[in-house]
């Protein structure tokens, strides 16, 4: 299997693709897992659709790489480089620091995220219509594949947030989940994120973009924090394992991508699933009207 996925997907660039106004597109990828789970032709089967799609921003929501060597974030980032240039927002996962190292994992778990992908573990994304902001959930002192956020992770939100325009979208992306996943795996949520959550709806935020499950849905905070804002929820948007062979519960197997587009007055998400004949289709469509109940602060 080729390591770097630019020996293969390089001829495949795509043109940058433009934005129509008012309305902007993400895709929404996560769970790369570069290193032995990837599948090549998975990868190039997204290559090929991302081609295709219109979209203004991709969001990687962690796990880049296997075993965080610096080879599979070489081959992460040609990977990524191979999708259409538009902005692009990266955080890393838990995969993405050493597990066997241990004076690495303690010392500077980070080091070849930082040098080969971003500097920045909590990037901040500003598109026409969007704040988007990224959160390093990972725990490599604390857990071994949970996560956490911190205190100052929320404030760092609070001060992206108070610049967005009132009508601009609010979203936040971490690699691990702040509540459970509809279905019987029995994955725990991140410690603490009962407190995150009532903070991200205290900040008006309309989206959480995750990973780390490596199966698809969709769900909504009402349904385990209602706490005092009880007319608007947070819409929760996992992603699947998008090329690698680890896909669980229904997705075993199983490859899978958003297309999400978003405008002052909906945000319509799009799941995409790979199949052998076909490489990745849309499979389900699920649309939340933004303006009801309270709007943002
Ligand atoms: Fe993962
Ligand atoms: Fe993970």
């Amino acid at each position: 299997m080729a390591t770097r996925a630019s020996d293969v997907l390089s001829e495949r660039r795509s043109p940058v693709c433009k934005q129509e106004s008012g309305r902007f597109q993400i895709l929404h990828i996560s769970d790369l897992h570069f290193g032995p789970p990837l599948v090549l032709n998975v990868a190039e089967a997204l290559i090929d659709c991302a081609s295709q799609l219109r979209f203004d921003a991709v969001v990687v929501s962690g796990d880049l790489t296997q075993r965080a060597r610096r080879e599979q974030f070489l081959a992460a980032r040609d990977f990524m480089q191979c999708l259409p240039e538009v902005p692009r927002l990266v955080i890393p996962g838990n995969h993405d620091v050493p597990l066997y190292h241990l004076a690495r994992r303690l010392l500077d778990p980070h080091r070849n995220y930082r040098e080969v992908i971003d500097s920045d573990l909590n990037p901040v994304l500003t598109l026409p219509g969007a704040v988007i902001v990224g959160l390093d959930s990972t725990a490599p002192r604390s857990a071994i594949s949970n996560g956490c956020i911190h205190a100052w992770q929320l404030d760092h939100c609070a001060e992206a947030f108070a610049k967005a325009p009132p009508h601009a979208a609010r979203i936040v992306v971490a690699h691990h989940h702040f509540a459970p996943a509809p279905d019987y795996l029995r994955d725990s949520s991140m410690p603490r994120s009962k407190r995150a959550m009532m903070r991200f709806v205290e900040l008006g935020v309309d989206l959480i973009l995750g990973g780390h499950l490596h199966r698809t849905y969709i769900g909504n905070s009402l349904d385990f924090y209602p706490g005092t804002h009880r007319d608007r929820g947070i819409v929760i948007v996992q992603c699947g394992t998008s090329t690698s062979g680890r896909g669980r519960g229904r997705e075993q197997q199983k490859n899978t991508f958003n297309l999400l587009s978003i405008d002052k007055t909906s945000i319509k998400i799009t799941h995409y699933m790979f199949f052998h004949q076909s490489g990745f289709v849309p499979t389900s469509s699920h649309e939340f009207f933004r303006e009801h109940g309270d709007t943002n602060p």
